[in-house]
């Protein structure tokens, strides 16, 4: 195999962010710009000759063009194996799931998630370590700082490979495999849940549903599984076709951006069930007949009755969430007597957690939730979870949460984004929050909120006792509210500012309120404390989930 070795200089843009580096296509387009980025993972990582690297994307602009970039730059580098999904495409937690099932030393998934796609849109690429999930900190910092030293990338000269047809080729030792993309992920998920009973549901008409994979890459799982496998309706699965550019939508499942979704099942026909996933596959969103289930709420749902599913048959050993997550599970976790652990934003913090059997479900409240089987967020697998469990319960979604709430009252929550806000205010806005901090516990602000606490958050992982700090600064009150406020780590321009807001009703007659309304004051305590309005010329957030 001949290899060349190109000179190349740093870009100083190419520090992974919470899930990976996301840049707009063009960007990536720049000379070097991708092969500097793949050297310096590789340039990471040791021992990894004649390994396997698993390689998949979510199908979005510039997909294959990177693959066949990446393919050639893993010859030259000494992996012994590719394994790639067919067409280029893999889902986040179907990469996660190939690494761990064919013991890959890692993979590299491409794919900026929610965000939008094509050529003036957004693309990202990620590394994943073997145990499936997303790299630690200690690799990423690494990892950018050899970005900051590269001086050349070594290109093996082979023709581009055909990533439409299945099977296998040998290329002066290296071993490509062209995969079904859906075939390993399916057979998983039918060892996880009660498949049978889905099936007998949806046959007797008692479930009807509606999935929207906003023409991205859960697409062609959804068909398979929903569809031919569990028996829905042709058409349960919409807008099932991957495209590069997601239609030009926006892949992100929530009641802003999946609308037609919401539209559906808030309309006046609904059916029992609706869901979404995101570009990459790993995020969901859960609704019933006129109902949207909360995130932060549909992980305390599954925590409080993972019993009733097949693998989680035997008991969960514990619980995790995100900080800015509602603390919804954490009641559960008191009631059924489980640990409970509090991470910084980004799901590669559970990964420890997972791999020491500490916790088995996990979440956050931006449309994330999972658990053992993989070391992603697994948008399908919390669909099938809410499946089996409507099948077993013989419930509507509403009576569900409802119950839930009956049983451990209600956590009100809402997220406030402001995005691309100019960086130097959100850094300003940050700082003027940073500076309260010290002086804010015992104050009350609004019509009688006290506060309880005023700190940054910092994690201390009680694994391998890594310590991250700067993670998001928390406001909480003596009765149990809460604002957290947050830079985002996978914006593409400027700032993006988060509120996370959350107050809690334990009597289930006043659980019904509309969460901006019941919010309404904490929303105004947030604007005094940060003045993101005032600061940011803006009169209103961007997105509100
Ligand atoms: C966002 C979400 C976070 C999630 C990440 C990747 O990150 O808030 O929970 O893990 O996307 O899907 P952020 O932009 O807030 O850094
Ligand atoms: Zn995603």
């Amino acid at each position: 195999m001949q290899i060349t070795t190109y000179d190349t200089t740093p870009y100083d843009d190419q520090k992974p962010g919470t899930s990976g580096l996301r840049k707009k296509v063009k960007v990536f387009q720049q000379p070097g710009y991708l092969e500097n980025f793949v050297q310096s993972i590789f340039n990471s990582l040791e021992d990894f000759h004649g390994k396997i690297l698993v390689v998949g994307g979510d199908g979005r602009y510039f997909n294959r063009q990177a693959i066949q970039t990446i393919i050639k730059m893993t010859a030259a580098a000494g992996f012994g194996e590719l394994i790639i999904g067919q067409g280029g495409l893999l889902s986040t937690p179907a990469v996660s799931h190939l690494i761990r099932k064919y013991a890959a030393f890692g993979g590299i998934v491409l794919s900026a998630s929610h965000n939008p796609g094509g050529p003036d849109e957004d693309f990202g690429i990620k590394y994943n370590v073997s145990n499936g999930g997303p790299a630690p900190e200690k690799f990423t910092d690494a990892l950018y700082a050899n970005t900051r030293i590269i001086n050349n990338y070594r290109i093996a000269a082979i023709d581009d490979i055909d990533l439409d047809t299945l099977g296998e080729l040998d290329i002066d030792g290296l071993k490509i495999r062209i995969i079904d993309s859906v075939a390993d992920y399916a057979e998983l998920m039918a060892n996880i849940f009660d498949f049978d009973l889905i099936r007998q549901s949806i046959a007797a008409g008692l479930i009807t549903l509606k999935f929207d994979a906003m023409h991205a890459i859960t697409g062609p799982y959804a068909k398979h599984i929903l569809e031919e496998v569990l028996g829905a309706a042709p058409g349960s699965v919409f807008n099932a076709v991957p495209l590069e550019d997601f239609g030009g939508g926006h892949p992100d499942p929530n009641l802003a951006h999946a609308h037609e979704l919401a539209d559906l099942l808030l309309g006046d026909h609904p059916p029992v069930f609706g869901a979404a996933s995101d570009g990459d596959g790993d995020r969901n969103m859960v609704m019933g007949a006129h109902i949207f289930v909360t995130p932060s709420d549909s992980l305390a749902i599954m925590a409080a009755n993972a019993k009733l599913i097949p693998a989680y048959a035997q008991g969960i050993s514990g619980v995790a969430r995100s900080m800015p997550t509602s603390q919804a599970v954490d009641r559960v976790a008191v009631k059924l007597n489980l640990p409970c652990y509090e991470t910084p934003t980004g799901w590669k913090f559970f990964g420890n957690l997972l791999d020491a059997g500490k916790i088995t479900l996990c979440g956050e409240e931006s449309f994330g939730s999972g658990s053992d089987h993989v070391r992603e967020k697994d948008g399908l697998w919390a669909v099938l979870f809410w499946l089996n469990l409507i099948a077993r319960k013989r419930q509507s979604v509403a009576d569900i949460v409802h119950e839930h709430w009956q049983t451990y009252g209600r956590d009100i929550y809402c997220r406030h984004d402001y995005e691309a806000v100019d960086s130097d205010t959100a850094n300003a806005i940050v700082e003027r929050l940073r500076s309260q901090l010290a002086t804010l516990s015992g104050e009350t602000l609004g019509g009688g909120y006290t506060v309880k606490y005023a700190d940054e958050f910092c994690y201390h992982d009680p694994v391998d006792g890594s310590v991250s700090s700067n993670q998001g600064i928390r406001i909480g009150f003596t009765n149990g509210s809460r604002i957290v406020f947050r830079l985002s780590g996978t914006g593409t321009v400027g700032a993006t500012l988060r509120i996370y807001l959350e107050c809690y009703e334990r009597d289930a007659s006043k659980c019904h309120q509309d969460a901006q309304i019941a919010l309404a004051e904490l929303i105004a305590i947030a604007e005094q404390l940060s003045e993101i309005k005032k600061r940011s010329g803006r009169n209103e957030p961007s997105v509100i989930t």
